[in-house]
């Protein structure tokens, strides 16, 4: 099968010119002007952005979590995500406390593959790592799996304490691989839920009440500086605040090799959406809460500035009817995570470019490179070059839709609600190519369940790699801090 995109504008990271892109398998053979080229497929991309597919690396797909499971399974939530125009994500395996990582990660497989519309990876969720299955994460690593995702949350669930931490960070500084951080104090979160129970609050706002941003500032404080001191990279996952957002900057002004993203769900809703009647508030039950409206101002700034460097979804849809009604009574048992997956782009190109936000190659490196740099998918993904991966979206600047649960343009996920209901938006997904085949054409899913394919991920790439050897070693210090007098050989 080979494809002609004809006429578009592509639109990369770092580059924004006309041509036209032919394709002769599953890779990008040839860019340039006027090509008479015989294709199979011709797609006149004129007045288009032609751009490289989203990455998007935080999403639970058929996840056991808060005593039931996301209500997308992998092929329901990677079509919804090939709809909006991401082609890759990577998901998150869980090992189960007390077993190997590895059994983890098979279990993982078996859920995902021959049923996924776009290609996928895994970051494995770590619950413990005593010294002695420390080599499990080389293995891991082997296996393409080369990020992990830790809690400071959810004590006696999924919370690790702070020498796990170190242990796995320090491991990943050596193997070359990455940490991601759950940053929120969760044992005095439990103690702010107690106290609001017991003063009988039981409706969903007090989700946010009981989670401050001071707590997930401390959680970024703590993960940051045991990074500092392990001399490894550190990825902090839904970043959701200013105050958090300090934190990151204060340890990347010191040499940290900290990175973070943040979500659509932190710089476009807030916390008055607790407030909608009734149980609805439950809907943004998401872990950490909506903020005050005048964070995002700060978030925005953030991607500005490239203190965040990546805009994922943590897509985690429970539905309303049966599972968010779990906490009718508790806030605390209504299970936590909302949906996104499939929105993210053109929530991202209308409230990012068209609002003046951030520019259009930073909306492509926020969304699709810099996410498949940090996460070992570069230059297979995450751009639109001779030899990467025909991931390619022609996305429309100029339609405009409304994003709704009742639009059956937007919403294709599998959840009986939609977090951004309403929201206008301009600039959509029209045509989607994973690996060189139209799986959406004008609206429509040509693909099959099984088109994606499992991709195994290189080694961290937010350093050059002469510099991550030289993070490797650890010595001992006063301070511990990076640069202090004989803190760094
Ligand atoms: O509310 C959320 N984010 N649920 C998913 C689990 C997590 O912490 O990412
Ligand atoms: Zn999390
Ligand atoms: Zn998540």
């Amino acid at each position: 099968m080979t494809v002609l995109i004809k006429n578009g504008r592509i639109v990369t990271a770092a580059d924004d010119y006309n041509a036209d892109i032919f394709i002769g398998g599953e890779t990008v053979s040839l860019i340039g002007r006027n090509l008479e080229i015989d294709a199979d497929h011709v797609i006149d991309a004129t007045g288009k952005l032609v751009i490289p597919g989203g990455v998007d690396p935080h999403t639970h797909l058929e996840m056991p979590f808060g005593g039931t499971t996301t209500s997308d399974t992998f092929e329901t939530g990677t079509r919804a995500a090939a709809f909006g125009g991401t082609t890759t994500i990577v998901d998150f395996a869980i090992q189960t406390k007390g077993t190997s990582t590895l059994e983890a990660l098979d279990s993982w497989h078996g859920k995902a593959a021959g049923r996924t519309a776009i290609d996928y990876g895994f970051h494995m969720v770590i619950t413990d790592m005593p010294e002695e299955r420390l080599p499990e994460m080389r293995r891991l690593s082997d296996e393409g799996v080369t990020s992990y995702k830790l809690f400071m949350a959810y004590p006696g669930v999924l919370l690790s304490d702070d020498g796990t931490i170190f242990r796995a960070m320090r491991k990943a500084g050596e193997d070359g691989t990455l940490v991601c951080m759950h940053a929120e104090n969760g044992i005095v979160i439990d103690e702010l839920v107690k106290i609001a129970l017991s003063e009988g609050h039981i409706e969903p706002k007090y989700h946010a009440l009981t989670r401050p941003t001071r707590l997930e500032a401390e959680g970024a404080h703590r993960a940051l500086a045991i990074a500092e001191v392990a001399r490894a990279p550190v990825y902090l996952v839904h970043l959701s605040c200013f105050d958090a957002l300090e934190q990151l900057r204060m340890a990347q002004a010191r040499g940290v090799m900290a990175h973070a993203e943040t979500c659509p769900q932190y710089l476009l809703l807030d916390v008055d959406c607790y407030d909608e009647p009734g149980f609805d508030g439950a809907k943004y039950v998401l872990t950490p809460p909506l903020r005050e409206k005048w964070n995002q101002a700060e978030l925005w700034g953030g991607l500005r500035t490239s203190a965040l460097d990546v805009i994922s979804t943590d897509h985690c849809p429970f539905c309303m009817r049966d599972q968010k009604a779990l906490g009718r009574d508790d806030f605390s048992q209504i299970p936590n995570g909302g949906p996104g997956v499939e929105n993210r782009m053109s929530l991202i190109y209308h409230r990012g470019v068209n609002h003046g936000n951030i520019s259009l190659n930073r909306f492509v490196e926020l969304t699709s490179t810099s996410p498949a740099k940090i996460f070992g998918l570069f230059p297979k993904k995450g751009t639109i070059a001779v030899g990467s991966d025909a991931d390619i979206v022609v996305f429309d600047p100029d339609r405009e839709e409304t994003i709704s649960l009742h639009n059956p343009h937007t919403h294709h996920m599998n959840i009986d609600y939609n977090a951004y209901e309403g929201t206008k938006v301009r600039g959509f997904t029209e045509t989607v190519l994973s690996r060189g085949r139209v799986i959406i054409d004008k609206g429509n899913y040509l693909g099959r369940p099984g088109d994606g394919a499992f991709v195994k991920r290189g080694p961290y790439g937010g350093l050059h790699a002469s510099s991550r050897a030289a993070a490797t070693s650890i010595a001992l210090s006063t301070s511990g801090r990076l640069g202090a007098p004989g803190a760094h050989r």
